[in-house]
């Protein structure tokens, strides 16, 4: 491809504009200056402009939300009900990377990057997912311990989960849990499995990102360190 054409495609600028930004003597392909049209790229090169390496993938746009509770995380609800859409400004079309029950708070991403979301979501790439749950009642480690053992409901099987802390306040038990599967309610189902329904589910984690200085309801763009840390599950 052409130089001019990969730096509109990148989003840089028109190609008129990117080929008189070649001609400034402003780009660089592979450590090297071009400042004369005519090169060819290809996927690999690295091409700088001013010194920031372009990336094709430019016209990709992540997110990460702190999805308050009471929100769906679906793009259009024909009830009027309010989605994750409406809590977030995005120059381009987007749309959650798996799903959180309406009442589940906590980490989403947001993409328009199908690729991705599709390899975040299937099975064979058993991304961590890590749950803060609560549940009624004084639970042990011991009375928990079925869930890191895989565990059946109403005829679907979940696979082993991970348990982190767990602490007991006021009645209530508080957990960790880690799964790498994104069945339908599947935290719920597997605590139902025991006998213990759910009070709150809360996402902490997501393929290692996690939601320092995000308040319920905040967001933000996801830096390019952690974009290239995701498409490792490409
Ligand atoms: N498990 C659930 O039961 N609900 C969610 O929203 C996410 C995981």
């Amino acid at each position: 491809m052409r130089l001019q054409k990969y730096m509109a495609h990148a989003g840089l600028a028109s190609r008129r504009k990117s080929e008189e930004i070649i001609l400034e003597g402003r780009v660089k392909v592979n450590g090297q200056v071009v400042a004369s049209l005519g090169t060819k790229v290809e996927e690999g090169d690295r091409v700088e402009v001013d010194g920031k390496v372009l990336n094709l993938d430019e016209g990709f746009v992540y997110y990460i939300l702190n999805k308050p509770q009471g929100v769906l995380s679906t793009v259009r609800d024909d009830r009027g009900r309010k989605t994750v859409l409406d809590l977030l400004d995005s120059p381009k079309r987007i749309y959650p990377v798996g799903r959180l029950d309406m009442d589940t708070s906590g980490l989403l991403l947001l993409t328009n990057d199908g690729a991705l979301t599709n390899a975040l979501i299937h099975p064979s790439k058993e991304v961590d997912k890590t749950y803060k749950v609560t549940v009624q009642g004084s639970l042990s480690r011991e009375d928990l311990s079925p869930l890191e053992k895989g565990i059946s409901y109403q005829g679907v099987y979940y696979h082993p989960g991970r348990l982190g802390r767990i602490q007991v306040k006021r009645g209530k038990t508080l957990f960790q849990l880690t799964i790498h599967e994104g069945k339908n309610h599947q935290v719920k189902n597997m605590c139902l499995a025991l006998g213990y329904p759910i009070q709150a589910l809360h996402r902490e984690s997501f393929a290692g990102l996690d939601l320092k200085g995000l308040g319920p309801g905040d967001y933000r763009p996801l830096r390019p360190e952690e974009v290239e840390k995701l498409k490792e599950y490409q």
